[in-house]
Order: C-alpha cells, then sequence, then structure tokens
C-alpha cells in the first residue's frame, strides 16, 4: 500500500483484520489461532513507561477472570521483540504495585515495528501522537467479528473492571437475546427488545407479571445472576 492512501479504521461489526506477527509468545495468526474464543486485542502506547506498566500489570493479575470467561487476551505496540521481553521481565522481577509482585505476563505481546498491524486497526491517532498506539482495545467475538471498540488517550490508563464488565455484558446479551442498561453488571435487570407492533406494546403495558416497563418501549426483566455466571463462566 502506497504511504500516501488511508486504511479505513475497523468498526463494530466488522471482521477483525487478518495478520501474523511475532509476539512474546512466539508467532501467531490473527483472529484465526482464536476461532472459538473470545479476544481482546489491546494496544499500548511503550515499553518501559509507567502508566503502561500499572495497565500490563493489572491486566496479567486479571488474565484467569477474563480466561475463564472464555476471553483471551493480545497486546501490541510498536516496539520491538527484545524491548518486549525485557520489559515484562523487569515487571515481574522489580516491579511491585499495588499489592501485585512477581508478575508474569504470559499472554502474547506483538512486536510492531513497522506499524502495520496498528495503522490497520487505526491504534495510530497523529493528533494524539504519530509515533506510538494510543490505548486501542477490540473485544472481538468467537466467529472473529469486532464486537466493541474503546480508545483510551496516552495519558489515561484503562478501567479493567470496565474491559471485564463489557466482555461478560456482549456475552449476555447474546445468550439472552436482551439489552443492558447503563451501568448494569450481572444480576440487575435486562431490557427485553422493544415492543414490535401496538399489540405488543398494548399487552406489555398491561401485563404486571414478568416485566417492568417504564413505558411501551423501555421494558425491563429481571436475570439471575447465576443464570448469567453459569452461562458465562460455565460456574
Ligand atoms: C505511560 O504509559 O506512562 C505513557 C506512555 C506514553 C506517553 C505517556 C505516558
Amino acid at each position: 500500500m502506497e504511504d500516501n492512501q488511508v486504511t479505513p479504521m475497523p468498526r463494530i461489526g466488522d471482521k477483525a483484520p487478518e495478520f501474523k506477527a511475532v509476539t512474546t509468545q512466539g508467532e501467531i495468526n490473527f483472529p484465526g489461532d482464536y476461532k472459538g474464543s473470545w479476544v481482546i486485542l489491546f494496544s499500548h502506547p511503550a515499553d518501559f513507561t509507567p502508566v503502561c506498566t500499572s495497565e500490563f500489570m493489572t491486566f496479567a493479575s486479571m488474565e484467569k477472570q477474563f480466561n475463564e470467561a472464555n476471553c483471551k487476551l493480545v497486546g501490541l505496540s510498536v516496539d520491538g521483540l527484545y524491548s518486549h521481553i525485557a520489559w515484562l521481565r523487569t515487571i515481574k522481577e522489580k516491579i511491585e504495585y499495588k499489592g501485585m509482585k512477581n508478575v508474569e505476563v504470559t499472554f502474547p505481546l506483538i512486536e510492531d515495528i513497522t506499524m502495520e498491524v496498528a495503522k490497520t486497526y487505526g491504534m495510530l491517532q497523529p493528533g494524539e501522537s504519530s509515533t506510538k498506539a494510543v490505548r486501542a482495545v477490540f473485544f472481538i467475538d468467537p466467529k472473529g467479528i469486532i464486537r466493541t471498540i474503546i480508545y483510551y488517550p496516552l495519558s489515561l490508563g484503562r478501567n479493567f473492571d470496565e474491559l471485564y464488565r463489557v466482555v461478560i455484558g456482549l456475552q449476555t446479551a447474546d445468550a439472552f437475546s436482551v439489552a443492558l442498561p447503563a451501568d448494569w453488571q450481572p444480576g440487575d435487570d435486562v431490557i427485553v427488545p422493544t415492543a414490535g407492533s401496538c399489540g405488543v406494546a398494548k399487552q406489555r403495558m398491561e401485563s404486571k407479571e414478568e416485566m417492568h416497563c417504564y413505558d411501551w418501549f423501555f421494558c425491563t426483566k429481571k436475570l439471575d445472576k447465576e443464570k448469567v455466571l453459569k452461562t458465562v463462566l460455565k460456574k
């Protein structure tokens, strides 16, 4: 591709662009190697930087939790492989942060010195930095479809509870054919699809069972936390 050609950024609902890459865990074929799993592909600006270090320690500490939700993690920055290896060794051997220590990052971290993957995924946002990737997070489903994208700037570390909530929320919405209201957490009421006919709208407003309707277009129902966790975490 010529330098002046701009690659369109992938969007929600698009197939995750394919690539082969060298990582700290060997070569990967993305997203083919992750078929059947959810995957979070995320970028960070640079190795050996403080915000990124706090993020990697947090992500690594939560990896088991993500894996239990059938979600794998893949990181990326435009640094080289040896920088990645040295940084991850430093994190494990030297950094103690918020009660986390001896943290081993076992998920793959992609080297992208050519910036090819970062450009394809719209992780380079020149208004913020033309030499470093922003903090992008792509949530990709087991069929390789991008389901959520979140971007953070260089100066703000991600909220990992929110990233986990997105993984659980997407799987819950799929499994139960519902939508999820603001700040939803497992155990909270869920939104049933909006009535598609006058008859259904009337029925819902008159029915006092099962659903609670704030108005005909906004009806919720209970969904037990146990049911959600059993479905998503197989527990
Ligand atoms: C950081 O992770 O601390 C950082 C990285 C790039 C620019 C600014 C901060």
